[in-house]
């Protein structure tokens, strides 16, 4: 690929957007709905211990290379892999990694999209009243009902992909910026709020419990996997986003802060999250392990029970809304850049991408209905697109992104771009990227699928 399409989507305007943007694409569904419902079915504290322990010693590292990687080459992740190790003489294969990331992104997409769907139907469901008052059993039937009808659902996961293909159709910058300076902050009162309610519900000392006790015999192989690809999935990484969003990041910036700034905001929410839903599962009676259903039967109780709870959850469900939206936008952006730079108009490579990933998602949408009860391998359609990408393809895309800026670039190239002020820290960071990361991952990976 030819230098000049080196920067040809632009920069963002300050490190500050790129903070915004990259916490855009963390905080998602991720955070608020699946993390509380993997931690469910995992046994609790066990596994969110895991997975503090995965975003540092995987995550973090895993998150500045990539950002690193993604400004260094300026391109759509797969032309910036493909640079990256021509220029480091790196064997070819590495250069696979943003195909893979591609073709991950697409798998994602799709079931994001179907997912992000349930909550634009939770809009309308808090708007109309529908859980004012709401007991345990109100909030299970509502969701029973909505996951039975494929015709809703299909409609709803349409409109979230025509949401998603209209900002990236108009480019990431101006197409993303102001909504996440304006929805972050407001995401986070709505959190706080929650939180406030939850910690007057009886059941808030058993959920803090069941999310901070450690008890090691509830930790199971495949539970460490699990927490290993979520931290990979919350923070965006192995698949080319915040490699996209690097590539964007003004020249000057210190990765080092930056990058964990992003991871800090985005474990908190992931907390809050879990800290406002299990003292409800626990008051309610409710299963933990209930699984995808998990925030949505939890959640309408809370407001229910509010003081105008109609208004606040219509306001909640529309900034999860946004939130999945800032990240669904992150998810394509690899994909849609690659078209791009191969000569596509960016509206024809937005439409290729998404209508690409609708029709995947009927499959998804399909998982909770009509094919319920056709499972092979890990479940559902669903459950295999999610355990392959966020399990397997994505630590698969972080350990070789680890490898490849610990050990096919130099020492002095790394530095140079990573612009880490503190010797010390630099220091831990490349030990860190160079063996720990890597042998973490490689390890939790083979464990995983033996
Ligand atoms: N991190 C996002 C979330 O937590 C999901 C995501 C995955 C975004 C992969 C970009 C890439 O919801």
């Amino acid at each position: 690929m030819s230098a000049d399409k080196r920067g040809m989507h632009g920069i963002w305007g300050s490190r500050w957007t790129f903070i915004l943007a990259a916490t855009g694409s963390a905080v998602g569904l991720g955070n608020i709905w699946k993390f509380p419902y993997i931690t469910g079915e995992n046994g609790g504290g066990a596994f969110v211990l895991m997975y503090l322990v995965c975003i540092l010693v995987a995550g973090v590292p895993v998150m500045m290379a990539e950002v690193l990687l993604g400004r260094k080459g300026r391109m759509s992740p797969i032309h910036t892999m493909q640079a990256m190790a021509r220029e480091n003489k790196a064997p070819a294969f590495f250069s696979g990694i943003g195909w893979m990331g591609a073709v991950s992104g697409f798998f994602i997409l799709s079931f994001y999209s179907v997912i992000a769907g349930w909550t634009l139907a939770y809009v309308g469901k808090m708007a109309s009243g529908e859980f004012l008052g709401a007991t345990a059993e109100v909030a299970k039937t509502s969701f029973g009902s909505l996951l039975s009808d494929p015709w809703m659902l299909l409609g709803l996961h349409t409109l979230f992909m025509l949401m998603t293909g209209f900002v990236i159709a108009r480019g990431v910058k101006h197409g993303l910026e102001d909504s996440v300076r304006l929805l972050m902050p407001l995401l986070f009162l709505m959190l706080i709020l929650l939180l406030g309610y939850s910690i007057t519900t009886p059941g808030f000392t058993q959920g803090w419990n069941f999310l901070f006790t450690f008890d090691a015999d509830k930790l199971t192989t495949e539970s460490i996997v699990v927490a290993l690809g979520h931290s990979f999935f919350t923070l965006s990484l192995g698949m080319g986003a915040i490699m996209a969003y690097g590539a964007y990041m003004p020249a000057q910036a210190s990765l080092g802060k930056t990058i964990l700034a992003v991871a800090f905001l985005d474990t908190l929410v992931a907390l809050v999250a879990g800290l406002i839903i299990f003292p409800i599962v626990f008051s309610h009676g409710l299963e933990p392990a209930s699984g995808p259903g998990l925030m949505f039967q939890t959640l309408p109780i809370a407001f229910g029970a509010l003081p105008g709870g109609a208004f606040i959850g219509t306001v909640f469900f529309v900034l999860v809304v946004i939130a999945a939206w800032s990240s669904a936008i992150s998810i394509a952006e690899p994909a849609v850049a690659w078209a791009v730079e191969k000569g596509f108009s960016r509206f024809r490579a937005t439409f290729g991408v998404c209508f690409l990933a609708w029709l995947l998602g009927i499959g998804s949408v399909l998982s909770f209905n009509q094919w319920a009860e056709f499972k092979f391998l890990r479940g559902t359609f669903f459950d295999n697109l999610d355990f392959i990408t966020a399990n397997v393809m994505m630590p698969l895309g972080g350990v070789l992104i680890a490898i490849f800026v610990g050990w096919f670039m130099t020492r002095e190239s790394v530095a140079a771009e990573a612009r880490v002020k503190s010797p010390v820290l630099f220091n831990i960071w490349r030990f860190m990227v160079r063996y720990i990361s890597p042998i973490a991952i490689f390890y939790i990976f083979i464990e995983g699928l033996s």
